[in-house]
């Protein structure tokens, strides 16, 4: 479970990116960020990866303060949660089963263990026979798909992404989706977009932020800002 509790965010050189937004994210849900450019989504995913402190207020995983000063456990905390990006950050130099291996390294398993789960999770995001392939070679939906399987192999707890689709057509921005969609349940996702098609069509819970503040958290929300 994730809590933000009135947090506030003050870059150096800046004015409030956040601006005491409170919210509670429960285990399995299934939410997205949405609002203006400069809303202050992308500084919400990187407080929840714990890339910096908010300037005040609290933010809490799994029970664990890790807005606190004191907090020491950010590479265990990263470790559950898997992050997808709108440029993919694909390794050009490592094929496609390497690249989803490498969150397997991090986790300390064995190259059996490693197989299996680079196997199963290809499979899950549909690209089964493309395991020895380089990214040079793959659309940019395939890219992202790899992008997810690194994100989610290994069992993750949370599933974080921001503008998932950004860089995709409507087409294979819905088949990104649909896998999203597959891990409904299993995982909390948190996905932050600007895609307002998908964001109506699907009903998810909506967290809309306009200029670092919270302005409405609908269950089944669209996108009206
Ligand atoms: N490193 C930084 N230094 C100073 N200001 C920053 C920094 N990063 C973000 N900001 C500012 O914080 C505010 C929120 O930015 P953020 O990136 O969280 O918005 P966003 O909702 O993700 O926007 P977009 O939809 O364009 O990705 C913006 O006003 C932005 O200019
Ligand atoms: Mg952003």
């Amino acid at each position: 479970m994730i809590v933000f509790d009135k947090v506030s965010k003050k870059y150096p050189l800046g004015n409030f990116a956040l601006n005491e937004v409170s919210f509670e994210i429960d285990d399995k849900d299934f939410v997205f960020l949405v609002g203006p450019s400069g809303a202050g989504k992308t500084s919400i995913i990187k407080l929840i990866m714990r890339e910096f402190l908010p300037t005040s207020g609290s933010i809490v995983i799994d029970e664990e303060d890790i807005s606190s000063t004191g907090f020491h456990k950010v590479n265990a905390l990263r470790r559950k949660i898997g992050v997808v990006f709108q440029d993919f950050k694909i390794l050009s130099d490592k094929n496609v089963f390497e690249n989803v291996a490498v969150t397997c390294k991090i986790q300390g398993l064995s190259s059996g263990e490693t197989k299996e789960k680079v196997r199963a999770t290809l499979a899950l995001v549909g690209l089964k026979n493309k395991e020895k392939v380089f990214p040079i070679q793959l659309s940019a939906g395939e890219l992202q798909r790899v992008a997810i399987a690194r994100a989610i192999v290994g069992d993750k707890k949370y599933l974080v992404a921001d503008e998932p689709t950004g860089n995709l057509d409507p087409k294979t921005a819905w088949e990104i989706m649909k896998i999203f969609k597959k891990l409904e349940g299993e995982k909390t996702i948190i996905i932050a977009t600007h895609n307002s098609d998908i964001v109506n069509s699907l009903k998810k819970r909506v967290v809309v932020l306009k200029e670092g503040k919270l302005i409405k958290d609908s269950r089944k929300g669209g996108y009206d800002l």
